[in-house]
């Protein structure tokens, strides 16, 4: 939820620290700041509003920073305002800390310094650490930190700064990601909450782990447990590969991920299946054949774009591999008393890795006994640490705040998991061959989609007007709908909704007028001439129709306003071309519109807390 980088080194660490956060910007992009040491004491500046604020305070700033902490925040406590962003101090000054997460019990904390005559300066959390680890009396600082998190409750990645370590960072984590790296010729020295951030060198990497703590100079980390005891920990070489998390000459991330998608479902896929065969072979699954004929019902968990992926993986389980399955939001699962067992498969779905919400209803599903398989696209990222497997997408890092590869990678990897449960049990070495070779299709014919991307933006200019939008669809075609609804939303701020059209009868037909555009999704056999008849009642009270068809459904041509074919595919696969036609309407709305398309406001790429 929000962006962490310290840096030691020869630079101006101000520059380095801002190049950094300009990598995580989104995590989180209301306020911004920055510490360090200056003159012989702990300064700061911070700046509300985007980076860019404080990137211009700093023009003007006298301060010059032999190391630094940093950090850009997506406001959970306290409103995002200068006074908030982070870092935060002590009472004394002895202290500097930038954080990310929630401390759950900050207002005890609080309540508690506030009584010894503690005055804090702002209303977030975060100074609570910094007032926690001042008051710890005696020892050095890992004693005073293991202190604080002995005290502390909630998830948190922290780096600080403290007057008697004037040449380290400290840092610690419990829920939250943080990867120190380390140059080895020079011994420049970074703490970042992601990879991405890091600098365009090949460095050795750790990636602190729960309740660790770090000591961090140039050349040298040194590592302890939560009891202050030394650790060993390993280390791995990070090759730099700039290529990856630059636009490329795109004029969004958006755009530049949504244009990747045949490689990415194209990496999704290569090497996990057998034509052959007909087989499907993933790496390092850690649960065997055995094992997954032993699941009698599988739940899939996940949030937003990933709970819709969730929603079509379920339906292909069940209607192909004829195997129990639904899906559930991680927000709401993780607050219900689940009826699991042992022979119950827990398929939990993130491209981040670490949204809590999806974390503790993993942990939740653990509790009773389930078996859990993650569907991630971070290595080493909390969830893929929780899980039992880890089918990764391949998709490489997915920038813009709103996801389009990850989902598309996400059902390929779906598709592939659903055959391989199906030859497991009942489906025959033609059927599967068949399969296989749609799913060798997938990138060639989502291609041709991007292809006629001008269509999608005449479509998206020519309704950019109107402040809501229908989106409906049957069988896949109603969680596609989900997803194009919410790619809207979160894009362009406008109002949309996803329904099963079977459903418009029941009630949301009163809304259908002249002002409320419907795109239908009829991209499913099965169900084509029943999505028919609701075409029919949308046209009949005048709402204009746009609807997303197979190539050659004159039928839905003859009732639409407008139609964009879509090339023919079976229904388990529909899913796919169609978010990548949706995708490009929402993203050529935004466009229009001009919102900020790869940092839509309020919105944060990994949500790390609650
Ligand atoms: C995606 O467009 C959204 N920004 C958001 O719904 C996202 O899918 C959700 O927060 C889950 O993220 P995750 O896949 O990293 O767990």
């Amino acid at each position: 939820m929000c962006g962490i980088y310290a840096y030691i080194g020869y630079e101006e660490s101000c520059l380095e620290c801002i190049r950094g956060l300009k990598k995580l910007e989104y995590r989180g992009y209301d306020s911004a700041g920055i510490a360090g040491f200056y003159k012989g004491s702990l300064k700061a500046v911070k700046a509300a509003g985007k980076l860019h604020n404080l990137e211009e305070k700093l023009l003007s700033s006298t301060y010059k920073f032999s190391l630094a902490i940093s950090h850009t925040r997506w406001a959970t406590h306290g409103k995002p305002n200068e006074n908030n962003a982070h870092p935060h101090f002590d009472e004394k000054q002895h202290l500097a800390v930038v954080h990310n997460g929630i401390i759950e019990n900050h207002a005890a904390l609080r309540y508690e310094m506030v009584q010894q005559g503690i005055r804090f300066s702002s209303e977030t959390d975060t100074e609570v650490i910094a007032q926690l680890i001042a008051l710890a009396s005696g020892g050095d600082i890992i004693q005073k930190v293991s202190y604080a998190l002995s005290k502390l409750r909630g998830s948190m990645a922290v780096a600080l700064l403290h007057k008697d370590y004037p040449d380290t960072v400290i840092a610690f984590s419990r829920e939250c990601p943080l990867i120190i790296a380390l140059e080895p010729i020079s011994g420049q020295a970074m703490l970042a909450s992601d990879s991405n951030a890091l600098p365009a060198m090949d460095l050795d990497i750790t990636y602190l782990g729960h309740d660790e703590i770090a000591l961090i100079k140039k050349g040298e980390v040194l590592f302890f447990d939560k009891d202050g005891k030394p650790l060993h920990k390993r280390q791995e070489r990070l090759v730099h590969d700039a290529h990856l998390i630059s636009k490329q000459g795109f004029d969004h991330f958006m755009l530049k991920e949504i244009f990747e998608q045949p490689d990415t479902i194209r990496a999704a896929f290569r090497g996990r299946l057998n034509e052959e065969n007909a087989a499907v072979e993933f790496e390092g699954l850690n649960l065997t054949p055995t094992d997954f004929l032993n699941i009698k019902r599988v739940l899939i968990l996940g949030c937003g774009t990933s709970y819709h992926a969730g929603c079509i993986a379920a339906h292909l389980l069940e209607e192909y591999a004829r195997l129990p399955a639904q899906p559930a939001i991680a927000s709401e699962f993780r607050y219900q008393n689940p009826i699991m067992s042992p022979d119950t498969l827990v398929i939990a779905i993130s491209q981040s890795g670490e949204t809590a919400d999806t974390i503790a209803a993993v942990r939740e599903a653990r509790a009773k006994g389930a078996k859990v398989l993650a569907i991630c696209n971070i290595k080493d990222s909390l969830l893929t640490r929780e899980a039992d497997s880890t089918i990764y997408l391949k998709a490489g890092p997915e920038i813009s705040v709103c996801s389009t590869k990850a989902f598309t990678s996400q059902l390929t990897v779906l598709a592939l998991f659903g055959l391989y449960m199906a030859r497991l049990r009942h489906v025959g070495r033609d059927d599967g061959k068949r399969f296989i070779q749609e799913v060798y299709q997938l990138p060639q014919l989502v291609l041709s989609i991007l292809e006629k991307a001008p269509i999608l933006q005449e479509l998206a200019i020519k309704y950019v007007g109107y402040n809501h939008f229908f989106f409906m669809g049957r069988q896949a075609m109603f969680y596609t709908a989900l997803e194009g609804a919410l790619k809207l939303k979160e894009l362009s701020y406008i109002e949309a909704s996803g329904y099963p059209a079977g459903e418009m009868k029941h009630g949301p037909i009163a809304l259908l007028d002249e002002n409320l555009p419907v795109i239908a999704f009829a991209c499913n056999r099965q169900t084509h001439d029943k999505l028919l008849s609701n075409l029919q009642e949308c046209k009949a009270r005048g709402s204009p129709l746009i609807v997303f068809a197979f190539e050659g459904d004159n039928e839905s041509a003859s009732l639409a306003n407008d139609i964009f074919y879509i090339p023919f595919i079976s229904d388990a696969l529909s899913a796919i071309p169609v978010s990548v036609a949706s995708q490009l309407f929402a993203y050529y709305t935004a466009l229009a519109r001009g919102t900020d398309i790869d940092q839509p406001r309020n919105l944060a790429k990994s949500v790390t807390v609650e």
